[in-house]
């Protein structure tokens, strides 16, 4: 009904973002909310890397951020059921992965049925499982034509969720792993967001 519609617009959506190292699409993000083109909470960014510029960029734009230490923990499952503390602290609707280099473990994947979405520098199903460049030096030395990124729902399956978007660029003669990486990056700082206002707005797949 319409007093019920009216309420979920006016509830804010509360994401996390994490992130292990640069951190540009999490700058990609910051830069969405703040010129209003993306309508979400940014609750919290979390790093498993203290020294992460990830952290720098949030704090410079007065986000509050969590490092964890995961080798401090005895286990993963200790370390997530303490990174779900602060999740749930914050009330988190969606957590965004976003060059978080580190894998989900069960514990967490539970706690966030549907709620966990991944950027990866690829066009899944290929190059499941790389990471950053070394996912654009597979792509160039196998001869590819075309590359880019691919958002998706986290689940158990490495890389495997189901696919939310994805965007495609042309690999060119004389193109390096680094021109590559360049073009799928300017791609995905597009499309994370892209994906998360359809998500906010209840549109798409995800939670
Ligand atoms: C991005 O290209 C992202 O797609 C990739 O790491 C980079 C992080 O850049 N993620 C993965 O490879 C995950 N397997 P950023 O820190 O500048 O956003």
């Amino acid at each position: 009904d319409y007093a019920r519609e009216r309420r979920r617009k006016e509830k804010s959506f509360n994401i996390a973002v994490f992130a292990s190292g640069r951190g540009t699409n999490l700058q990609g993000i910051i830069d969405a909310v703040e010129k209003k083109r993306l309508k979400v909470n940014l609750s919290l960014v979390f790093s498993d890397k203290a020294d992460a510029q990830a952290l720098d960029r949030a704090r410079k734009h007065g986000l509050e951020t969590l490092h964890l230490d995961a080798k401090k923990f005895s286990s993963r499952e200790e370390f997530e059921k303490e990174l779900i503390k602060y999740l749930e602290k914050k009330s988190v609707d969606l957590i965004v992965l976003a060059g978080y280099m580190r894998i989900v473990g069960p514990d967490l994947l539970a706690a966030y049925r549907n709620k966990i979405i991944n950027i990866h520098p690829s066009l899944l199903p290929k190059f499941r499982g790389c990471a950053g460049i070394e996912c654009h030096r597979l792509a160039v030395s196998g001869g590819e034509k075309e590359t880019g990124c691919t958002v998706h729902l986290v689940t158990e399956d490495l890389d495997g969720g189901p696919i939310l978007a994805q965007a495609k660029v042309p690999i060119l003669k004389g193109d390096t792993p680094e021109t590559v990486a360049d073009r799928v990056l300017k791609e995905e700082h597009l499309l994370l967001p892209a994906v998360i206002k359809d998500i906010s707005e209840g549109k798409g797949k995800g939670c």
